[in-house]
C-alpha cells in the first residue's frame, strides 16, 4: 500500500515539475531565447568601433550577460589584434563544413567568446540553398549561448557593411565630433533610412573633447534625423577622447582592463547600462537572434 501510495506521490511531484516547466517557458519573454545581435557600424573609418565593441563586451559581460563578438570586418584584424589573440579558426572552417560554431569560438577576456569572419562571408554567396540552409543551422546555436552578439563590421557604405547593419536588430553607430566623420556616419543613416525607416540605430560620439561637444553632436544628429528622414535615432552615449585608449591599443588589450578606473571605462560602463536598459523597449517580433540575423545577412548578400 505504501509503495503504491508513494509511486503515486512521484507522479503528481513529477507532474507538478513538468508543470513549472512549462509555465516557465511561456513566461520567459521569446527574445530571451535567442541573442539580441547589435551591428556596430560608422560611416568613416577609425572612429573607435572596435575598441567600443570589445570594451562594451566587456562592460555587458560584467553585468552578468553572455556576450559572443562576430569580427566582420574581414580586410583587417581587428578584435584578435585588440585582445592580442590569434584565433585558430574561421567561419570559413564552419562554411567549408570543418568545424562547428562551437568550435570556432575563441576565449577572449572575461568569459568573452570571439569569432574571426576570415574571408567567411565573401564564400556565403557561393553556397547552394541546401548548404547554405545547413550552414544557417548550424550558426543558430549561438543563440543558445549567448545573450547579445556584437558585430564588428568595416566602416563605410560597401554593400557588405550594409548587408550587416540592416540584418541586425539594432545598430550602433559611432562618429567622432569631425565634420566629415559626422556627415559619413548621416550618409549612412541616410541609407538605412531608406531601406528600413523602422531600423533603430543608437550613436555614440567617440574622442569628443567635452562632455558638451558630444550632447551637441547628438543633439544635431537626432534633429537632423527626424527633420529630413523621419528617423527617431536613439543617443546612448558618448566617450570623452582619452590617453589611456591609445596606451592600452599599443599593449594590445582592451582599455578597461588595463586603466578600469579611465575616463573611458567609465563612459563605456554608462553606455552599457543605457544598452541593456534598452532592451524593454524592444518589441519580441523585432528580435531575430542569430538565426534570423544570419537568414537575412545571406539573403542581402545574394540580391
Ligand atoms: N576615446 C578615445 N580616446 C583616444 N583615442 C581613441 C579613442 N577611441 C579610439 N581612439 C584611437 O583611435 C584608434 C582607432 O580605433 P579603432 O580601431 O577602435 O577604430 P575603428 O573604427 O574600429 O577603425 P577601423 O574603421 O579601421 O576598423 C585607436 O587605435 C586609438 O588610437
Ligand atoms: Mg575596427
Amino acid at each position: 500500500m505504501k509503495d503504491q501510495a508513494d509511486k503515486l506521490r512521484q507522479v503528481i511531484d513529477n507532474l507538478k515539475l513538468k508543470q513549472a516547466m512549462d509555465q516557465t517557458a511561456n513566461t520567459v519573454p521569446q527574445f530571451k531565447r535567442s541573442a539580441r545581435v547589435i551591428t556596430v557600424t560608422s560611416g568613416k573609418g577609425g572612429v573607435g568601433k572596435t575598441n567600443v565593441t570589445i570594451n562594451l563586451a566587456i562592460a555587458l559581460s560584467e553585468q552578468g550577460l553572455r556576450v559572443v563578438i562576430l569580427d566582420a570586418d574581414f580586410g583587417l584584424a581587428n578584435i584578435d589584434v585588440l585582445f592580442g589573440i590569434v584565433p585558430q579558426f574561421t567561419l570559413l572552417d564552419v562554411i567549408k563544413n570543418k568545424k562547428n560554431i562551437l568550435e570556432i569560438l575563441s576565449e577572449g577576456p572575461m568569459d568573452i567568446k570571439f569569432i574571426s569572419g576570415g574571408s567567411g562571408v565573401e564564400e556565403l554567396v557561393k553556397l547552394n540553398r541546401g548548404q547554405l540552409l545547413r550552414f544557417v543551422d548550424n550558426i543558430s546555436l549561438l543563440d543558445k549561448i549567448a545573450d547579445i552578439i556584437l558585430v564588428d563590421t568595416g566602416a563605410g557604405l560597401s554593400e557588405n557593411v550594409m548587408s550587416f547593419v540592416m540584418a541586425a536588430d539594432e545598430v550602433l553607430l559611432v562618429t567622432t565630433p569631425e565634420p566629415t566623420s559626422v556627415t559619413d556616419a548621416y550618409a549612412l543613416i541616410k541609407v538605412v533610412s531608406n531601406r528600413d525607416k523602422n531600423k533603430k540605430i543608437k550613436v555614440i560620439v567617440n574622442r569628443a573633447e567635452s562632455v558638451n561637444e558630444a550632447n551637441d553632436i547628438l543633439n544635431k544628429l537626432v534633429l537632423v534625423a527626424d527633420k529630413f528622414l523621419g528617423l527617431a535615432l536613439e543617443p546612448i552615449g558618448y566617450i570623452l577622447q582619452d590617453d589611456a585608449v591609445i596606451k592600452a591599443v599599443k599593449q594590445q588589450k582592451p582599455f578597461s582592463i588595463s586603466f578600469p578606473k579611465c575616463m573611458a571605462t567609465k563612459y563605456i560602463k554608462d553606455i552599457s547600462k543605457r544598452l541593456i536598459e534598452s532592451e524593454k523597449n524592444i518589441q519580441i517580433s523585432q528580435n531575430i537572434g542569430f538565426k534570423g540575423f544570419m537568414n537575412r545577412l545571406v539573403s542581402f548578400m545574394k540580391i
